[in-house]
């Protein structure tokens, strides 16, 4: 290769001054994203840090990770510190809807953005966060109700339904609720004869489970669970009433984990919608794309699908969580 001089002298003016500088001066600086998980609660959950924490590295963003252990005041207390912190991007899954304002506020005023992933917030204002990204909970609820309206299309008499609700006061929970009952209210043999919280956990479904059997026993026909781990749980709970769980109780859940897939595939459970927890590849894209200043949707919803007991051996092999 030729060397004219004025190029000669640009290259060794150009190593000169990288000799002088520290080598992470010259390598890009990495963008950190502080995230602020609701907690360990649930298959779904684990599955979705998961997510996160493999797609923070494969995309080279540092991630500062905090386990909420599904309370907000511990969300708040490490959203607050990654704004100390000066991070570039904040992410959160908010553990209930409301209460959010004036932590966002306190994003906003120092200039941090903020993402929404898997739950939302339920604010008027809607620039205190950039974009939400998650799954459509009142279609999942819908989903639910439809597959159990088509299932029981030609039974007579009353059908008597008992419901697991997530945690109190969370998206999931309150929308997953309002979808199914939206499709039930068509036909007045649809009975919820008891609502209560699981808490989205194992031990809470199967306790509220055996509550709920030893209050209406055998007059349960159907088990709507807002989560595959409560329903995991209360499949436990009819077993030990001496009930055949799917068969005696037909059981719907929510999320389509493998834990799901393995009760399906033993014939102890009839039914779970999809709701997919692999958000962190998206969400890195997302934190990319703010930095870089692009515009981004307000709303980026994840496809799904719903998956009964008869195609639970075919699918299980290509399920990712
Ligand atoms: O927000 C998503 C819900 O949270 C999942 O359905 C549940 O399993 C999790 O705990």
């Amino acid at each position: 290769m030729k060397l004219n001089r004025r190029t000669l002298t640009v290259a060794l003016a150009t190593a000169a001054l990288a000799s002088l500088l520290p080598a992470t001066a010259l390598a890009q600086k990495k963008i950190v994203l502080g995230f602020a998980q609701v907690g360990a609660e649930s298959e779904w959950r684990t599955a979705n840090t998961e997510s996160i924490k493999s797609a923070a590295k494969e995309s080279g963003i540092e991630l500062k990770f905090s386990d909420g252990q599904q309370k907000q005041e511990n969300q708040i207390k490490a959203i607050r510190s990654y704004i100390a912190q000066k991070v570039d991007v904040i992410a959160f899954s908010p553990v209930v809807e409301s209460g959010w304002e004036t932590v966002l506020r306190e994003a906003k005023a120092a200039k941090i953005p903020v993402v929404l992933t898997d739950r939302s917030v339920n604010t008027k204002d809607e620039s205190l966060y950039v974009t939400f990204m998650g799954s459509d909970f009142v279609e999942e609820g819908r989903k639910a109700g439809r597959w159990l309206v088509e299932k029981m299309k030609d039974q007579k008499g009353e059908v008597n339904i008992v419901e697991l609700q997530g945690t109190v006061g969370s998206a999931p929970a309150i929308d997953r609720k309002k979808g199914f009952e939206e499709i039930i209210k068509a036909d007045p043999k649809f009975k919820i004869i008891r609502s209560q919280t699981g808490d989205f956990t194992r031990a809470k479904g199967k306790e509220v489970m055996e509550a709920f059997l030893k209050a209406d026993g055998k007059k349960i026909n159907v088990l709507y669970a807002h989560n595959d781990d409560m329903a995991i749980g209360a499949i436990q709970a009819i077993e030990e009433a001496g009930l055949k769980p799917a068969k005696d109780i037909t059981i719907i859940s929510i999320d389509a984990v493998k834990g799901a897939f393995e009760a399906m595939m033993a014939g102890k459970l009839n039914v779970s919608v999809e709701c997919s927890p692999l958000l962190g590849p998206q969400l890195m894209t997302a934190v990319k794309d703010i930095k870089a200043g692009k515009q981004i949707p307000k709303r980026i919803v994840t496809e799904e699908g719903i998956f009964p007991m008869e195609v639970a051996k075919a699918e299980f092999p290509k399920r990712k969580y």
